[in-house]
């Protein structure tokens, strides 16, 4: 699984940067391509030297040196996964707050790569409440965390604190791409973003949504090795590579879009926020402004999820959402039946974080078999990890 895989080796200050020899060692053996950034004092536990003989390229460490600065950018881009271990307390803090006084944080703060992280420290750091914190707010911008282990630390206490193991950290580096790979074969589609339902050619009605939960969700799926096809109401928002996007305006464009597209899909999740309701006549020439009082007569879109459970075939799986601001489990249960979905993801406006605008998000999901998963308020890259790893389970019932 490591063969030729690029992996972006981060060290930091801590006693358990020494264990960082052997996982390098172990992930050049395995085949993978080992680059070694460490923080200045880092190099204060284990040599430079050593961990370039061993990834058998140069160990980058100074942030101002010539050479190395202009290869922040291109090193976060070049990996596959940036693996920062140690952790150490202080670099953690540095992550979860953006800090960017070494190397290894302009790299970490510029990569566009899969991020996780092993922390080592003592066990009265590892339990301080900065640190759970720290922990909780890079878990939230889609970090990994690798837990640590019970055992002898480097104070001479025995508690929680240790690095994992080497072994351990390439076991679940394995279990990574494997799961890239989860979804192979399998075609996607999603709808996402808002709907604009024209008035006349320069007003028209619309909803907040940005679209970032559906995109997130692409990129989800794509990352795990499927064919992901966007449909994507009008946002500004910039969608990944891979990715296939129509793009749509009305509830009526996206209708017919998903209607094409729905045939070929193995799955299907609709986030989009489709306008419920547009203007049952579009004037061709804008409306001047006369009476006091204004009336819009509005008619009734078709219902994209609704159509597509009604002809889902067995091996078709349909994800709908339940936007909700009161009786939410009860509305969701009943959008879920209706719509004839497997799964419904529920927003509540409700819950703090949780809606359009932003970056996070607080889902539970419940599916067809009397089911329900409450997850914690998390960033909307994180939530959409959560709802495809629901999905995968599902597929593998
Ligand atoms: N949906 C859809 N087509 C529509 C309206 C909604 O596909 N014309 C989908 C949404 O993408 C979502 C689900 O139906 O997956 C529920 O949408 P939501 O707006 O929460 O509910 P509605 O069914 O529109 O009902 P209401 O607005 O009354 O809550």
């Amino acid at each position: 699984m490591l063969k030729r895989k690029k992996i972006l080796v981060g060290i930091t200050g801590s006693i358990a940067a020494y264990k960082s020899a052997v996982l390098i060692r172990l992930l050049c053996k395995a085949g993978a391509e080992v680059r070694v950034i460490m923080t200045p004092s880092a190099t204060d536990f284990i040599s430079p030297l050593t961990l370039s003989t061993l990834s058998k390229n140069p160990v980058l460490y100074n942030l101002f040196s010539e050479n190395d600065w202009a290869n922040h950018v291109m090193l976060g881009r070049w990996a596959d996964i940036m693996l920062i271990a140690p952790l150490s307390c202080n670099t953690l803090s540095k992550m979860a707050h953006g800090a960017c006084d070494n190397l290894l944080m302009a790299v970490y703060l510029s990569a566009t790569c899969k991020i996780v992280v092993a922390p080592a420290m003592d066990e009265d750091m590892w339990n301080h409440a900065s640190t759970k914190n720290n922990l909780k707010i890079i878990e939230a911008f889609g970090n990994h965390i690798i837990p640590v282990n019970n055992g002898e630390l480097a104070s001479g206490l025995t508690g929680d604190g240790r690095m994992a193991e080497p072994e351990e950290i390439i076991t679940w580096l394995n279990n990574h791409f494997e799961s890239r790979e989860s979804l192979k074969g399998k075609k996607v589609l999603i709808t996402a973003g808002p709907t604009y339902e024209a008035i006349d050619p320069v007003r028209f009605i619309g909803n907040h949504s940005s679209g970032k939960m559906g995109i997130a969700l692409a990129e989800n799926f794509y990352s795990k090795g499927a064919t992901v096809t966007l449909i994507l109401g009008p946002t500004s928002e910039k969608v990944p590579e891979g990715i296939k996007v129509i793009n749509i305006i009305t509830a009526s464009e996206m209708y017919d879009a998903a209607q094409q597209e729905f045939i070929e899909a193995d799955i299907a999740v609709m986030s989009a926020a489709v306008a419920d309701y547009a203007p049952l006549k579009v004037e061709d020439q804008k409306i001047k402004k006369s009476s006091e009082t204004f009336t819009v007569t509005l008619a009734k879109t078709k219902d994209i999820l609704l159509s597509l459970g009604e002809k889902k075939q067995p091996h078709q799986l349909l994800v709908g959402f339940s936007l909700e601001t009161h009786n939410e489990k009860e509305n969701a249960l009943k959008k879920l039946t209706e719509k004839n979905a497997d799964l419904i993801v529920l927003n509540s406006l409700n819950d703090e974080g949780a809606g359009f605008g932003y970056d996070t998000n607080k889902i539970t999901i419940f599916d067809n078999k009397g089911n329900e998963y409450p997850f914690d308020v998390k960033s909307k890259k994180a939530v959409a990890e959560d709802i495809v790893h629901t999905i995968i389970n599902r597929l593998h019932e």
